[in-house]
């Protein structure tokens, strides 16, 4: 995961608005986005979460959008997902599953977490309105993790949120040095983690720099959550990693609907199905809108193939 020499510049690059602008505006991207971000409308989503559902795949819809500034931008980001909720209503969810097939995934910095003075309780009220919206509709929620220096105020907006909707779930980032001990404290009864590598860039003070460094410290979380309480969620499209997981359901005894595994919307589409096939719940995380540069950048920086797709794309105009 962090092998490619280019994954600091193309981070760096994904944080930078004036470059995603221009990006953006280039409307050369387009195709090679369509690969990980189904559209910008909520329409675009909404068939895309349809036809995964119909394939017996479960669904996190992410409305993309990230570091923002102004609490109107804040506001209008709770209105489009407040009505994805309503939009969800029209989606085929199988009958009796114990586990909700649609979920959201919020990130709080799109909620107002980064407004200067109440940015964290800005963040709070606003993800507090979705949650109840969530739990009318019977959809789970989701907070995605985003850099280490949010990670305390991240995980403090969520266990205010868990005391009135227990089902809350956050996401824990392996390649952080504190994260084991953060698993040990979210492996309870009832507890959703969804344990992934981790997307930032981030110093050697706070995270694990190598990839095998990375790897080795998602099996030893991926232990504690498994031979926990709680729920865990397996965000990974990494095989050696699948295969742990799959040896540790196994192992501790876990039936099909106390853990579940997650993988990206594009990303290694066969394997979704032989899970889904063999009888395990896979959810697609799928992102859409129109704020997608940010999100793109962090696709791309992971496998330096998906630069080379990119980057041949242009030259083929
Ligand atoms: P790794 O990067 O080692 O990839 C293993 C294999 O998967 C590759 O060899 C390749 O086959 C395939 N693959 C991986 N990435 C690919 C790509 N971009 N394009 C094509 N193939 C690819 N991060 C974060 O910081 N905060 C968060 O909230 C989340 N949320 C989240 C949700 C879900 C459902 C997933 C799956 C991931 C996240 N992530 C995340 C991202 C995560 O931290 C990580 O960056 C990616 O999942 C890539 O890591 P892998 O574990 O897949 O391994």
């Amino acid at each position: 995961v962090l092998a490619n020499p280019l994954r600091p510049v193309l981070l760096a690059a994904g944080r930078s608005p004036r470059l995603g602008r221009t990006v953006s505006r280039l409307g050369l991207t387009r195709r090679v986005v369509d690969r990980f971000v189904p559209g910008e409308s909520e329409r675009s989503v909404v068939e895309a979460a349809a036809a995964l559902l119909a394939s017996g795949r479960f669904v996190s819809v992410d409305h993309l959008g990230e570091d923002t500034t102004d609490a109107a931008q804040a506001e209008a980001t709770v209105q489009a997902y407040l009505s994805l909720l309503r939009a969800y209503a029209d989606l085929p969810v199988p009958a009796g599953s114990a586990v909700p097939a649609l979920e959201i995934s919020l990130k709080l910095s799109a909620l107002g977490q980064a407004l200067p003075g109440n940015g964290d309780e800005v963040a709070l009220a606003n993800a507090r309105t979705l949650c109840r919206a969530a739990d009318a509709a019977g959809v789970w929620v989701n907070v995605d993790a985003e850099d280490h220096t949010t990670t305390d105020a991240t995980l403090a907006v969520v266990r205010a949120l868990r005391e009135d909707h227990p089902t809350v779930a956050t996401v824990l980032q392996a390649y952080l040095h504190r994260t084991e001990d953060d698993c040990r404290s979210l492996a309870g009864t009832g507890s959703r983690v969804r344990l992934c590598k981790g997307a930032y860039a981030e110093p050697a003070s706070v995270a694990f720099q190598g990839a095998a460094e990375v790897d080795a410290s998602y099996a030893r979380c991926l232990e504690v959550l498994m031979r926990g309480a709680g729920y865990p969620m397996v965000a990974s499209h990494d095989p050696a990693l699948i295969d742990a997981a799959l040896a540790l359901v196994t192992e501790t005894g876990r039936g099909p609907d106390d853990y579940e595994f997650q993988m990206l919307y594009g990303i290694r589409d066969a394997e979704q199905r032989r899970l889904v096939a063999e009888g395990h719940h896979v959810r697609v995380y799928t992102p859409y809108g129109d704020q997608w540069y940010g999100y793109f950048m962090r696709r791309l920086a992971e496998r330096p193939a998906n630069l080379v797709f990119f980057l041949r794309s242009l030259v083929s105009r």
